[in-house]
């Protein structure tokens, strides 16, 4: 970090999750030490270099344990959340971390001090029906940005890289499945962008704060793909062929609802079928235009590294 940003002390929740570890391990390796919100300490030895971190146990559900954890803090990155390929655990599950934990960690952070907070989303955030998954997301968007905090909210399409959540789960269904589904025919579209490459953009916003400030960043990768051509991108890659079927949305969301209901992982949730329900995607030159770098290509990446 720049000299005058030497002393800034970060704090990031969700620092075990996929966003918030890359973020924590790159911090850690420019000589950093952020101190990380973790919900497990033996997953935090799992997954992150807690010898190079600063490691506070809580979670944003009790208020009580946010207290010391934003304690001397200049800018919160906020990556706990419950994400949509979640299996729904009771009717509270998504809302009690993403809403009612995004109020917790606002209130303690303004009671303490701490100057900005870095929510990272994802794109496509609107409103919607009341206790929707997705009414929740903007719930919290709004919680942060009509606080007295300053703020930034970055909302990227879908990651990939080592493990990322959403091609790891097409990764296994390709492996187990015999057919693989084309949800909606497959055209709906979607602009993968490399995990590291949200790092750096967090990075920069971190860098920046006079820039970034009370502002919505949309982020992509350099091209669009449809759901179809994602999953020619992984059969190709895992080397497998699979017959493709035209799976309608609603059959694809009872099944959604059945696989929920009877297994502890679904591949699929309710909640998750709302990425189907809009492009997921931004502008082609948002991470260039907004932060001076191209992006990792989804294609090239898969080339060079497997899945
Ligand atoms: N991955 C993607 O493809 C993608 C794409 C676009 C946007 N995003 C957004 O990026 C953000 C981070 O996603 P992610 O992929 O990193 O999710 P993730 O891997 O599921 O990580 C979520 C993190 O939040 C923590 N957490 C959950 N509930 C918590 C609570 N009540 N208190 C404290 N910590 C809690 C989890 O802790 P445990 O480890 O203990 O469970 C985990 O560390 C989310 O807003 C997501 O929507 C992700």
């Amino acid at each position: 970090m720049r000299q005058e940003e030497e002393e800034l002390m970060i704090l990031i929740t969700g620092a075990t999750g996929y966003v918030g570890s890359h973020l924590a391990q790159r911090l850690a390796e420019t000589g950093e030490r952020p101190r990380c919100l973790v919900r497990d300490l033996d997953k935090s030895a799992r997954v992150l270099p807690v010898e190079k971190l600063e490691i506070v146990q809580g979670d944003t559900t009790r208020i009580d344990s946010l207290e010391p954890a934003v304690k001397g803090i200049d800018t919160i990155v906020h990556c706990a959340f419950i994400t949509a390929d979640r299996k729904q655990l009771g009717p509270d599950f998504y809302d009690a971390t993403n809403v009612q934990g995004t109020a917790n960690l606002v209130q303690v952070a303004q009671a303490a001090g701490v100057k900005r907070v870095i929510e990272i989303g994802g794109l496509g955030t609107k409103p919607d029906r009341p206790g929707s998954y997705m009414q929740g997301r903007y719930a919290a968007e709004l919680l942060l940005s009509q606080s007295t905090l300053e703020w930034t909210i970055i909302r990227p399409s879908v990651l990939f890289g080592k493990d990322a959540p959403f091609i790891k789960g097409l990764v296994e269904l390709i492996r187990s499945a015999p057919v693989v589904p084309l949800i909606g025919g497959g055209g709906m579209k979607f602009q993968p962008i490399y995990v590291e490459d949200v790092v750096s953009v967090i990075i920069e916003v971190l860098r920046e704060p006079e820039r970034t400030t009370n502002k919505i960043y949309t982020i992509g990768g350099p091209a669009y793909y449809t759901f179809a051509q994602i999953l020619a991108e992984l059969l190709k890659a895992t080397h497998k062929r699979r017959p493709r079927v035209y799976a309608p949305k609603a059959l694809v969301g009872l099944a959604a609802a059945l696989m929920e209901a009877v297994l502890p992982n679904p591949p699929l949730t309710k909640a998750a079928m709302t990425l189907f329900t809009f492009d997921n995607v931004t502008d082609l030159d948002s991470v260039e235009r907004d932060f001076g770098f191209r992006p990792m290509s989804f294609s090239a990446y898969l080339t060079a590294n497997g899945v």
